[in-house]
């Protein structure tokens, strides 16, 4: 098999809590994921990568694991996995699962044994310190879902370190055998006939051993960076599990780097270093972002979208692999963050997919956002499930932040918006084709009319677009290997670029206005001889010349000499 098979893929992020419940239990399943490969196999995708399905409590859904070699019940058994597998590869489908090594749960037998006593031979695979004179924690690093980073423990009188809910301690990275025994871990998966992983929060595995304050101003909930995100051994420890693991077999890895700027993921990424093959940056996450961090009612600016996405996409050129994304488990929906989720849903969906997929990376794809799936107005806070969404609650709560603020960022931003279940189609009824039983999460009130059916019965559909991006990658090599260029670094509202492959040039442009604006074609590009490969207006016209673009219309032309 070649190796960089990953290179012309296109990933599909399966959520499997909420793609389609086999059982009536409310839950999705392994089995409903199998039953729902032919729609994948459809859509043309080549990877999926499974949230974990790894038996675990479920206090962060599932990256709080207890046994990383069995699947949760309430997603199936090891042989149902074993049919995905087998399914999955004989449709052309690869699979990469979420390696969450950074922490484990609390009830991990590893961390049972660690709390008894300091001298047993878990002792030392979390990272325990010794209070401060006054008793307080070792460092004033706060936790992402809120509270502080550590937490006490009686019977070792000492403090564990979590960085995320205080039932997900963190694994000690310094001790070889914890090193080892994720080394065994892996090999275990990939033995089965896994194809990669994605890595959680990877870029934390290694602490600054002199564990450092954060400064006053910091964001609490992210002020362990300080001390954690890219620490001094990430890149050694990253290139020993490519050597003891990921070399020996033909794989895909693409790592979470929260806080790593596009430098740093060279070093990550740079296939000389033998480390990992992409990774997933935030740059672009950040731009709407307020002064408590991602829960604000900001909107981002479109030219610094085009400024972030260029530079990753300049940096990485013949250095790295981008990985392309809008949203997943962990964001809002990308149609209601980047795009007008109302009077032109279709459209911004449409441009926003387009913009992406025909960029230097492998793209991903969050179930649901093929449909054009929006943000979820729930209308009482009950209905959200996320420990995230309930910390930050408390949290600007604590700080007497106006109740329309809080109930407005949490829409904009929880990710529960990205977590309700896949409308497979418009019957309350028939639980739209999730569930017979009732769901673990509300529904969207949208899936009556956003769904999978009625995506299919119009040939105007988000779904049939992603389709054809899909199959653009597949046809045309300029789509994978292409260098980037931007074509107008000053205009406010349309984004432009081009990619360019030995004769072939693809041209990109796509509007983020709301009413029509004239876009002049540098001279160079315009060609009468031009072909129209996509547009998501159906009259765009053929010949490459200035344009009157529509709100949020985007096309691709291709230029052959
Ligand atoms: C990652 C996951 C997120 C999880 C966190 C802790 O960011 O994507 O869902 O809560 O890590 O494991």
């Amino acid at each position: 098999m070649e190796k960089d098979w990953w290179k012309k893929s296109v990933v599909y992020q399966v959520y499997p809590q909420s793609f389609k419940d086999t059982t009536g239990s409310g839950m999705g399943d392994i089995k409903g994921i199998i039953e729902k490969l032919p729609y994948l196999a459809d859509l043309g995708i080549d990877v999926i990568w499974l949230n974990p399905i790894y038996q675990s409590p479920l206090v962060d859904n599932g990256y709080d694991i207890s046994d990383y070699f069995k699947i949760n019940p309430e997603y199936g058994t090891m042989d149902d996995f074993k049919s995905l597998l087998e399914k999955a590869h004989f449709l052309g489908i690869k699979i990469i699962m979420d390696l969450v090594v950074n922490h484990t749960s609390d009830q991990h037998e590893w961390f049972k044994k660690s709390c008894e006593s300091r001298d047993n031979e878990y002792s030392d695979f979390y990272i325990w310190k010794d209070p401060k004179e006054d008793g307080s924690a070792p460092t004033n690093w706060g936790s992402t879902f809120g509270g502080p980073a550590w937490e006490y423990v009686e019977s070792r009188g000492q403090y564990y370190l979590h960085l995320f809910a205080k039932e997900q301690p963190d694994l000690n990275w310094e001790k070889p055998k914890v090193r080892e025994a994720i080394y065994d871990m892996m090999k275990f998966w990939f033995e089965l006939g896994i194809d990669g992983f994605r890595m959680d929060v990877i870029s934390l595995i290694s602490k600054r051993q002199d564990w450092p304050d954060a400064p006053e101003d910091a964001v609490y909930t992210k002020s362990y960076y300080i001390g954690a995100s890219n620490g001094p051994r990430v890149h050694e420890f990253l290139h020993e599990m490519n050597q003891e693991v990921l070399s020996k077999y033909n794989t895909m890895t693409v790592g979470e780097t929260a806080n790593t700027n596009s430098d740093q993921a060279i070093l990550y990424t740079d296939p000389e270093r033998e480390e990992l093959d992409m990774v997933f940056h935030f740059d672009h996450m950040h731009l709407d972002y307020g002064p408590y961090g991602k829960f604000s009612d900001i909107r981002f600016k479109m030219s610094d979208l085009r400024d972030v996405l260029t530079e990753w996409q300049c940096k990485l050129e013949g250095r790295g692999w981008n990985s392309l994304y809008w949203s997943n488990h962990d964001q809002p929906r990308a149609v209601t963050r980047f795009g007008n989720d109302t009077n032109y849903r279709v459209e911004s969906a449409k441009m926003l997919g387009t913009l992406l997929h025909m960029m230097k990376g492998t793209p991903y794809i969050y179930q649901g956002e093929e449909l054009g799936m929006r943000n979820v107005r729930f209308t009482s806070f009950d209905q959200y499930k996320d420990i995230e969404t309930y910390g930050v609650k408390k949290e600007f709560e604590e700080k007497q932040l106006a109740e329309e603020y809080i109930k407005e960022s949490i829409f904009l931003k929880s990710r529960d918006n990205a977590r309700t279940p896949m409308p497979w189609n418009g019957s309350e009824m028939s639980g739209f084709g999730f569930t017979t039983g009732t769901p673990w999460i509300d529904f969207s009130p949208d899936n009556v009319w956003i769904n999978v059916e009625n995506c299919f019965a119009d040939k105007n559909s988000v779904y049939y677009h992603y389709k054809e991006l899909i199959r653009l990658r597949k046809e045309l090599p300029v789509v994978v290997d292409g260098t980037y260029e931007l074509i107008n670094q000053t205009d406010s509202d349309v984004y432009g670029y081009i990619r360019i492959l030995a004769k072939q040039k693809l041209v990109v442009i796509c509007s983020f206005a709301e009413n029509k604006v004239n876009y002049t074609l540098p001279i160079e590009l315009k060609r009468s001889s031009a072909k129209l490969l996509l547009s998501n207006y159906h009259d765009t016209k053929k010949e490459l010349d200035d344009l009157e673009l529509r709100p949020y219309e985007a096309v691709i032309y291709l230029i052959e000499e």
